[in-house]
């Protein structure tokens, strides 16, 4: 029987989010109704309300969820009942040109439920295609991502995106590695992600960078050996006298603006790389002279949820974190309630959270 839940909607361009009931259907061959416990708030989920990604309204918000698996299609096999998963948008195919060429962490065709869940008969696009602001979603089951019921629901959640995140652009795909320098741009939920990456990582210089003093003092509770507060700084000069006038070998825009995306290309020594995280909307562009991208060498690379493979990434961060080896709680500001996603979106813009987390 299809059942009603409530949860955040974004209905209409830049509107407040309203707490809705809607109808999610039974799950069909595949897919997996899972109850959720705990999901955070990711700048990811602003942009949809905002209409940064696209125009499918209306939105089911919230996508960095853990829970249990309440019921199963026809065919699953990956989960059982009652798993403690946390829930993923990266649920691979097998079969794409990036999986049969042995990159199913980049796979380009990956799995979300087929069924709709709907409010009053409309169909909602659910935010990456999970949709986790609510008491119960529907999604894929390669989306459920089975790990260890020690860890709390709430933290656990984060691994979902933005720590995933974080963690994957500095450890996948920037390649940060032992002695390495770091600068990270925006210190936020994902750039503090990336930070704690890096030092996990061997990084011995990690520089952070925003506009905001706070965030700087919690970026070092995460790694960060320098900081440096971009307002009125020259941010390229300030981050190359503390790297002997080189620049850093990984500099991760963990933002989304054109202009930390030119400070990151510039912050960075020859044959440096750029890591991109941060989400820009349609309308940015960026203009580089083309010998500056030649003459300087290295690499710019984009990084999709930290080039995570759920399966393989999400069980074993759980892991550190249990061991006490990743500090993950340092990343929940506040819990509250689903009636709360809309003041947090506000806190989010005033940098008064790193993550606020829905807790059900
Ligand atoms: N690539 C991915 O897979 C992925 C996944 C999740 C989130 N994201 C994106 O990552 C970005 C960060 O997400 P978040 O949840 O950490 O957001 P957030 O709003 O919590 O953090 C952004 C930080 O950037 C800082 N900032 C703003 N302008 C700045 C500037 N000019 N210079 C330096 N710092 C500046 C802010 O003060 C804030 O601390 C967003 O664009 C989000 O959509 C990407
Ligand atoms: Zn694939
Ligand atoms: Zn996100």
């Amino acid at each position: 029987m299809p059942q009603q839940v409530r949860a955040v909607v974004a209905k209409a361009k830049g509107e407040p989010v309203s707490i809705e009931t809607i109808e999610i259907p039974d799950p069909g061959p595949g897919e997996a109704v899972v109850k959720i416990q705990a999901c955070g708030v990711c700048h990811t989920d602003l942009h949809y309300r905002e209409g940064a990604i696209n125009d499918e309204f209306p939105f089911l918000l919230g996508h960095e969820a853990s829970g249990i698996v309440e019921s199963l299609g026809e065919g699953v096999t990956n989960v059982e009942v009652g798993d403690f998963v946390i829930l993923n948008w990266r649920a691979v195919c097998g079969d794409c040109r990036s999986c049969n060429r042995g990159n199913p962490h980049l796979c380009f065709n990956t799995h979300n439920a087929t069924q709709k869940m709907t409010l009053d008969g409309q169909e909602l696009s659910p935010a990456l295609g999970i949709g986790a602001f609510a008491e119960k979603t529907l999604v894929h089951s390669g989306q459920c991502t089975k790990v260890n019921p020690a860890a709390k629901p709430e933290v656990a959640g984060l691994i979902g995106c933005g720590v995933m995140a974080g963690l994957g652009a500095a450890m996948n795909t920037g390649e940060v590695g032992h002695g390495d320098s770091v600068a990270v741009f925006g210190c936020g939920g994902v750039g503090d992600a990336a930070i704690a990456g890096a030092h996990l990582a061997g990084a011995s210089t990690i520089i952070a960078v925003d506009l905001d003093d706070k965030k700087l003092e919690w970026a070092k509770e995460f790694g960060a050996t320098h900081t440096i507060n971009a307002a009125g700084t020259d941010v390229v000069k300030a981050i190359q006298d503390l790297t002997d006038g080189n620049g850093v070998d990984v500099a991760i825009e963990a933002v989304g603006l054109p202009q930390t995306y030119e400070q990151a290309f510039y912050a960075r020594d020859l044959a440096g790389t750029v890591v991109l995280v941060g989400v820009p909307n349609p309308e940015m562009k960026i203009e580089l002279p083309l010998i500056d991208v030649f003459g300087r060498g290295g690499s710019l690379k984009s990084s999709w949820y930290g080039d995570c493979l759920p399966s393989r990434d999400f069980p074993m961060l759980i892991d550190l974190y249990l061991q006490g080896r990743l500090d993950l709680e340092r990343f929940v500001s506040e819990t509250i309630t689903l009636e709360d996603v809309e003041e947090a979106f506000h806190k989010m813009e005033a940098g008064e959270v790193l993550r606020s987390v829905v807790v059900l």
